[in-house]
């Protein structure tokens, strides 16, 4: 029996700050840095604002919605996604921008990185219309990362195609 190693390839790219990004890309992270300020996150002070561009060329935004019953509370970018489910259903997503305000922290300067569920959420929607979704993520300042493909974030992801 031969044993396989299996590799995976997974490229970004890192910019400096907003003013390293094209017009378009800074607006998104402007806003989504913007966004931060509507988040409800009394429980943990850790405030995700996120904002997308559609392929019809409408934005929307979305925050954390948190919860006394934990659990309950939803991250920033699946409020987004349950929007523009609602709003503008099976329309691309070209591009989300994310970020945070760790009110925790005196410094938010890191690129925020997605928990999880909401890469298996972003996929999600990704499959469903077809077409990838760029991520652009980052802090209130400081450093950014550039994603492509938000579904490079989740490999060996479990899809619809599984439960054929
Ligand atoms: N959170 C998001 O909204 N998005 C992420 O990608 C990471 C975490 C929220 C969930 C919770 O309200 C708070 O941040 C702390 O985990």
């Amino acid at each position: 029996m031969a044993l396989k190693i299996n590799k995976y390839h997974f490229e970004f790219q890192e910019l400096d700050s907003l003013e390293d990004l094209t017009s378009e890309d800074a607006f998104l992270l402007s806003e989504a840095r913007k966004t931060t300020a509507i988040a409800y996150a009394p429980y943990s002070n850790f405030k995700v604002g996120a904002y997308a561009q559609l392929a019809s060329g409408a934005f929307v935004a979305g925050s954390n919605q948190e919860n006394a019953s934990y659990p309950v509370g939803v991250c920033a970018e699946r409020a987004l996604l349950a929007s523009v489910g609602q709003l503008f259903p099976n329309e691309p997503i070209n591009t989300m921008a994310i970020s945070y305000h760790n009110l925790n922290s005196n410094s938010s300067n890191r690129p925020l990185s997605p928990c999880g569920m909401c890469r298996q959420a972003i996929q999600e929607y990704e499959t469903r219309v077809n077409q990838p979704i760029r991520l652009i993520l980052s802090g209130m300042e400081g450093k950014v990362f550039i994603i492509e493909k938000a579904s490079l974030l989740l490999p060996l992801s479990f899809n619809g195609d599984d439960l054929k």
